[in-house]
């Protein structure tokens, strides 16, 4: 533990070998690990997270690290929210009840960027030097289409992670879902045991309860209004989309359903919002690639019997850009359980 991270009861290390230690303890005791990586300026939906480790696990583990690696040149690194007391203040209070007894989060690992990249790290992936992960064929659609080196940086941070903690589980955000995937093909195709393939957990969006917004640290960003009244639209887009997914009508027509909420959303707010729609697209969970425009849900379903379609989006509003998901169909195949 280093005398320069804020006072808290919570045992917080900033070291790889400081954590170390304490992990060694865990192992002599036989205690199972849950591990939450974030990147801070935690939110309810990390909170969900987290609670849901605690009620997995002998021990919860938190990592709090804004990785540079995952942010390209021209995106919000420099302003991105970090708010470190506060999200401390946040885990002291958080504590889940199971039998035998009350459990709240064992440590948070809060390394600098220099601990996490020995041989430095530059935005520009072209200047980069050292070891990087790549998860090939998986990270260019979606997400990866707008952001072409984010799951190049998300991947190296989360081996490192990995790593360092030794999670017996962990658990990610369906917000995310890309990211969920991808991050456990890697953890198959990279033969880990800390954490195996299984025991990554994805836990479903959490939502504000008015709007049904998706909750993200973003989301700080917005004002009341564009929070309370125009980022919800990407929702309800994607709610539009799966209804008409679910009347049987094509892709093309579920997607330009979808559309149309975002077309009215930019009508009622006149020009005193910058709103634009990034993208809304199905795709397939296991490949990530397109479902095409003809196919209808019946369709789908006789084609891959039993397998769901990832209903995405992203949209601008602003200089924020938000992203949601819905699984059509069955989620608990891709692990998604409540
Ligand atoms: O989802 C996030 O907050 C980040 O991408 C993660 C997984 C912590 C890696 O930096």
């Amino acid at each position: 533990m280093s005398s320069s991270l804020p006072a808290c009861s919570i045992p917080l290390f900033d070291t790889v070998a400081s954590y170390r230690q304490w992990r060694r303890n865990a192992y002599d005791e036989k205690k199972s690990v849950g591990f939450v990586p974030t990147m801070g300026a935690l939110h309810e939906g990390h909170l969900s997270l987290v609670r849901r480790s605690l009620a997995e696990n002998d021990l919860t583990v938190l990592s709090i690290f804004v990785n540079p690696a995952q942010f390209a040149p021209h995106e919000d690194l420099a302003t991105y929210p970090r708010t470190l007391p506060r999200d401390l203040a946040l885990l002291e209070q958080l504590s889940v009840s199971v039998s035998g007894g009350t459990r709240t989060p064992s440590a948070v690992f809060v390394p600098t960027v220099h601990e996490m990249y020995p041989s430095g790290i530059s935005q520009n992936t072209e200047e980069q030097k050292g070891t990087f992960v790549e998860v090939k064929g998986y990270g260019h659609q979606m997400e990866g289409r707008t952001r072409p080196t984010f799951f190049r940086g998300v991947a190296t941070v989360v081996t490192k992670l990995f790593n360092a903690i030794e999670p017996t589980r962990a658990y990610f955000g369906q917000k995310d879902i890309q990211q969920a995937l991808l991050l456990r093909r890697m953890t198959r195709d990279l033969l880990l045991s800390h954490p195996e393939p299984q025991d990554l957990i994805i836990v479903p969006t959490t939502r504000d309860p008015v709007t049904s917004l998706a909750l993200s640290s973003r989301n700080a960003y917005l004002t009341a209004h564009e929070r309370e009244s125009v980022a919800p639209a990407l929702y309800s887009a994607l709610q539009a989309a799966r209804v008409a997914w679910e009347g049987n009508a094509s892709k093309a027509e579920c997607i330009r359903r979808a559309e149309a909420i975002i077309e009215d959303k930019k009508r009622e707010v006149n020009g005193s919002v910058d709103l634009r729609l990034d993208y809304i697209e199905m795709n397939d969970p296991d490949s990530f690639e397109v479902v095409s425009d003809a196919m209808s849900r019946q369709q789908w379903e006789g084609h891959v019997a039993g397998r769901p379609v990832i209903l995405s989006g992203a949209m601008w509003v602003g200089k924020t850009r938000l992203i949601d998901n819905i699984i059509l169909g069955a989620a608990h195949t891709l692990g998604i359980v409540e």
